[in-house]
């Protein structure tokens, strides 16, 4: 399918026609028994309650090009938006050949970790919009530990930023991340002081993705005060008793809200 109009645009649209901004992260942790039915048929049952669908790294891996394009053309017939969740972190000339194949498979965007640095990230966001194609960046995850890593101190040597010599990972991300037009940033629901803190220091700031709601304690309020623009949530839904009630639970408390 060929596009348009940019990744961000198209998901805004779709928040508002849909009224919700929820990204279902269809990634299932259980067995199940045919993998690709198996998403087709959750995104069959849930469309009218999101905004776009999800599918991690181990989703993907096992389905053929021919079922990934069903599962895509499926996501696109219900006015969803697809998003790759590989945490790309390679070379330009690598996420280059990938983001082509995600693109002609019919993903609309790809989740990125800017551990790969300013220039790497410029060049991946500008070839991803060469062909309408969004770039969302991993600016702090939800899980306990990634203060390892996305809460650690950076100093950069003889960097490109030489006004300061040590800043938080996460704080170089997200400026790298918005100096150089990605589409929207990750940054983990409940991690509320994160949340707040970039967006008090950015106000006209990046859209943000919130994963880690409920299943990893992220409370729906509390992510969207803080600055949550699209709430992700997987597990939440796709494993309770029923995923259809549960979802029309969520989305109708997020529409009192008014969010
Ligand atoms: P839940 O906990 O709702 O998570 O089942 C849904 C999906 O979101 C992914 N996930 C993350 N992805 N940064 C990401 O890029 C994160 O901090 C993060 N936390 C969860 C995970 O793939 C899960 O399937």
């Amino acid at each position: 399918m060929q596009k348009f109009d940019s990744f961000a645009n198209r998901i805004n649209a779709t928040k508002r026609e849909k009224n919700s901004n929820i990204v279902l992260a269809v990634d299932p942790t259980c067995e199940v028994e045919n993998l690709f039915d198996y998403v087709c048929n959750i995104i069959s049952q849930l469309h009218d309650y999101v905004c776009a669908i999800k599918l991690n790294f181990h989703v993907i891996l096992p389905l053929s090009k021919i079922e990934l394009k069903k599962i895509t053309q499926i996501a696109h017939d219900f006015n969803l938006q697809i998003i790759a969740d590989l945490k790309l972190n390679d070379i330009f000339d690598t996420n280059q050949v990938t983001i082509g194949y995600l693109s002609s498979f019919g993903f609309d965007s790809v989740i990125v970790n800017p551990f790969i640095g300013k220039i790497n990230l410029k060049s991946t966001v500008d070839y991803a919009h060469s062909l309408n194609f969004g770039i969302i960046s991993l600016v702090y995850m939800s899980h306990a530990d990634a203060v390892e890593g996305y809460g650690a101190s950076l100093a950069i040597p003889n960097g490109i930023d030489k006004s300061e010599n040590s800043k938080p990972a996460y704080r170089i991300f997200y400026d790298n991340s918005k100096s150089v037009g990605v589409d929207g940033v990750v940054i983990g629901g409940n991690r509320l002081d994160i949340l707040k803190e970039l967006r008090s220091k950015d106000n006209e700031g990046l859209p943000i993705y919130t994963p880690g709601i409920i299943t990893q304690g992220g409370d729906i309020k509390r992510a969207l005060e803080a600055g949550s623009t699209f709430l992700i949530i997987g597990r939440a839904i796709i494993n309770s008793d029923s995923p259809l009630n549960k979802i029309k639970n969520i989305y109708d408390l997020i529409k009192d809200l008014e969010y």
